[in-house]
């Protein structure tokens, strides 16, 4: 296992992949790393679909826009997680949403999938969150249940590329001490 700093620091968005499978004890690793995140009240919301039927990743591609610079990596990745979450169980209590955010649930899926974002990064796997789509589309091809939402698409495979990092804002931009 490497240093969570240097696994931090040293993970990219990787929109390429070889044409090699994933084992499967690889992949039950980086779900394991995905049910281990915390969550609001330990609600665990999260619900993932593997995905790696050519025809229904195909189907997927189709609600990403052409100009999404994953497009290509949807179908190509060997295996595609599609990352859903159900509704009413994050932040939700006694029929209501107690918090001004309403429901929770982006919030534990994104911890999720950083978490396999991370582990797949730890077993020499790449990863990149896909966000921008026709989310109810999605939910149609997997045939996703009432009460339940498509949040973000994950294409998983070894890189075949080595994307330089995008910048970062300084820590001085951001951390302000004691007041804002
Ligand atoms: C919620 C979310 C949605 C994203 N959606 C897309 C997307 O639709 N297409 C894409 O190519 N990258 C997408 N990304 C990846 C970001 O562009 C990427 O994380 C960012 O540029 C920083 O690069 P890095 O991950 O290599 O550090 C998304 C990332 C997040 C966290």
């Amino acid at each position: 296992m490497s240093d969570i700093m240097e696994t931090i620091l040293s993970r990219r968005s990787v929109r390429r992949y070889q044409e090699k499978d994933i084992p499967d004890d690889i992949l039950n690793k980086l779900l394991e790393a995905a049910r281990w995140a915390p969550s609001w009240a330990n609600a665990q919301p999260l619900e993932v679909v593997v995905v790696k039927d050519k025809s229904i990743k195909e189907r997927i591609q189709k609600t990403v826009s052409p100009r999404n610079p994953s497009t290509l990596a949807i179908v190509n990745a060997p295996v595609l997680l599609v990352i859903c979450g159900q509704l009413k169980k994050s932040g939700y209590y006694n029929e209501q949403y107690p918090t001004k955010f309403g429901d929770w649930f982006m919030y534990d899926l994104g911890l999720a999938t950083q978490n396999l974002c991370l582990a797949a990064h730890d077993s020499g796997l790449g990863t990149v969150i896909v966000g921008l789509f026709d989310h109810d589309r999605v939910g149609e091809v997997i045939k996703l249940p009432a009460d339940h939402e498509v949040l973000v698409l994950v294409p998983l495979g070894y890189p075949d590329q080595e994307p330089k990092p995008p910048k970062r804002r300084g820590r001085n931009e951001f951390v302000h001490y004691d007041t804002f």
